[in-house]
C-alpha cells in the first residue's frame, strides 16, 4: 500500500470568465517512507494539491488516498480527525498556536483527540530536534528556526504515514534552511514517515530522493534527485520556473 495515491485529480477556482483550472488530471504516487519534492511555477497548484491531500478542500474530480484511506470520500469532521491522526503538516508560516507553549503545541493533536500524551515521545523528539529548552516557552519567544523545528516535532509526534511540508524553509535564512533540510532527510529515514515537500529551491529539493515537476495542471516530469541541486536547477530553467 502506498503512502499517497492521487488519481486523476481535477480542481479549479471561480466560475464563468473568472474560472481558473488549476489541477487537470493530476496523479501522483508515493511509496511508504519515500521523500518526494514537488516543484512548479508559482500558481501551478502545489499548495492546492497539499490542501486537497489534507482533506481541507474537496477536488472536483478524482480521488486521493493517504495510507490506504480515501481522504476525498471523508466529510469535514472525519477529515479533521484523519488529519490529526495520520498526517503531519508543516507550513512556511509555522502555524503554531500562539497562546500555547511549544510542548502543548507539539501534543495538540493528541490532546484534541483525548488520546494519551507520551512525555517520553515528546522529550525524545525535542532532544532529537534540539529544542528541549524551547518546550516551556511560548512561540513568540522562539526564533524562526526553533519555531519550524517545533512545527516539525508536532507533525511527527503521532508517527504519521505522510508529512506534507509547504515551503517549510521559506521563512528561514539560508543556514537554517540547509539545516532543516538535512534534518528532514534524517527524520524521514529514522521515523519512516513519507514526506511530500513543496519548494522553489533546488538545494532544498535535493534533500528528497525524487523530484516531481508540476506544470499545466499535472506532473510534467519526475526524476531521482541524486543529491544534485544543479541538475534540478537545469530542469527548473527548462520548464521556465
Ligand atoms: N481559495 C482560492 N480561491 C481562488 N483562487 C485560488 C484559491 N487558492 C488558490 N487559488 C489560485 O489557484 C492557483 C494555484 O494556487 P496555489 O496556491 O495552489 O499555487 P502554488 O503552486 O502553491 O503557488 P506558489 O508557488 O506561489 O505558492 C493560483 O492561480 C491561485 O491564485
Ligand atoms: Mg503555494
Amino acid at each position: 500500500m502506498e503512502a499517497l495515491r492521487a488519481c486523476g485529480v481535477w480542481h479549479g477556482y471561480g466560475r464563468g470568465s473568472a474560472r481558473a483550472e488549476v489541477l487537470r488530471g493530476f496523479s501522483l504516487e508515493m511509496q511508504r517512507g519515500e521523500f518526494v519534492a514537488l516543484m512548479g511555477p508559482s500558481g501551478s497548484g502545489k499548495s492546492t494539491f497539499l490542501h486537497l491531500t489534507a482533506g481541507l478542500i474537496l477536488p472536483e474530480k478524482g480521488s486521493i488516498f493517504v495510507d490506504g484511506r480515501e481522504v476525498t470520500a471523508m466529510d469535514d469532521s472525519a477529515a479533521a480527525k484523519f488529519r490529526r491522526r495520520h498526517l503531519g503538516i508543516v507550513f512556511q508560516s509555522f502555524n503554531l498556536v500562539e497562546s500555547l507553549t511549544a510542548a502543548r503545541n507539539i501534543v495538540l493533536g493528541a490532546t484534541l483527540d483525548r488520546a494519551a500524551v507520551s512525555r517520553e515521545r515528546l522529550h525524545a523528539l525535542a532532544s532529537r530536534l534540539g529544542i528541549e529548552k524551547a518546550l516551556e516557552k511560548m512561540p513568540s519567544e522562539l526564533s524562526g528556526g526553533e519555531r519550524q523545528r517545533v512545527a516539525i516535532a508536532r507533525a511527527l509526534y503521532r508517527k504519521p504515514a505522510l508529512i506534507l511540508a509547504d515551503e517549510p524553509t521559506g521563512n528561514l535564512d539560508q543556514k537554517n534552511a540547509r539545516e532543516l533540510c538535512a534534518l528532514l532527510g534524517e527524520l524521514n529515514k529514522e521515523e519512516g514517515a513519507a514526506i511530500l515537500l513543496v519548494t522553489h529551491d533546488p538545494v532544498v529539493a535535493a534533500s528528497a530522493s525524487r523530484v516531481c515537476f508540476l506544470k499545466d495542471g499535472a506532473i510534467a516530469s519526475t526524476m531521482p534527485t541524486a543529491n544534485d541541486p544543479s541538475a534540478i536547477a537545469r530542469i527548473c530553467m527548462q520548464q521556465e520556473f
